[in-house]
């Protein structure tokens, strides 16, 4: 996990049941920029949404920091959606609604990694990413953690300054081949209760 990138859906049995297919149609059209992002829990029934949204945010957003063949090892086309849901029901997944629409989710796992963070590229910019770490920080300082680490991509590493995170470390990570520079960041979660954090 340690070189791993935030959200790189690695693993083993990836390549073993592929039948979740990519369809990037998501349904944002509709949605006002000023309406508010909702945040729920992650049921199993969501695990195709988040798959969606985590290629399109992959391979819409961040693939102005990575090359193509880096893009398509973190996000391959398809993916074991069991797995994909086992993964994220063992983590405390968070989902953001817009208009009745998944557009992003976001966790924290036991050991203290926030391990995924991933918005609709047609949701991006409107706070949706803000509005899940505000909620992961909150719910990861409730159950007793005193420190969230990440693994951020370069693309998410400007979002995760501004909610407080610092560099700990830069590193390369390897995803099914190919490397992909990324950086270990942490946050001290007891800047919550001081109020010191720019969170609402
Ligand atoms: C990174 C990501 C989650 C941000 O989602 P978003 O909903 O667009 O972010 P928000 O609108 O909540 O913005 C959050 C803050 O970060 C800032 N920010 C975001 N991207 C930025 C950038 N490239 N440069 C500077 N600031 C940036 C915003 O200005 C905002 O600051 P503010 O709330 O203080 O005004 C999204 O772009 C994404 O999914 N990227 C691709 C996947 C990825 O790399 N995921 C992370 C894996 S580690």
């Amino acid at each position: 996990m340690g070189k791993d990138i935030t959200g790189s859906g690695d693993d083993p049995d990836h390549d073993a049941a592929l039948h979740l297919v990519v369809q990037n149609s998501i349904m944002t059209d509709d949605v006002s920029p000023s309406e508010d992002v909702l945040i729920r829990r992650f049921e199993t029934a969501d695990a195709g949404d988040t798959w969606r949204v985590f290629h399109a945010a992959v391979h819409g957003t961040a693939s102005r920091d990575y090359t193509p063949e880096q893009i398509q090892a973190w996000a391959p086309p398809t993916v074991d959606e069991a797995a994909w849901q086992r993964r994220r029901s063992a983590s405390h997944t968070y989902l953001a609604c817009l208009g009745g629409a998944v557009v992003g989710f976001s966790d924290f796992t036991d050991e203290g990694l926030l391990d995924m963070l991933f918005v609709h590229p047609d949701a991006g910019g409107r706070g949706v990413a803000r509005a899940l770490v505000t909620h992961v920080l909150h719910e990861a300082a409730a159950a007793g953690h005193h420190r969230l680490h990440v693994h951020a991509s370069l693309t998410a590493r400007p979002a995760f300054e501004r909610f407080g995170f610092t560099v700990d470390v830069t590193r390369l990570a390897e995803i099914r081949g190919q490397k992909l520079r990324n950086f270990d960041m942490s946050i001290d979660l007891k800047q919550i209760d001081s109020g010191e954090l720019g969170l609402a």
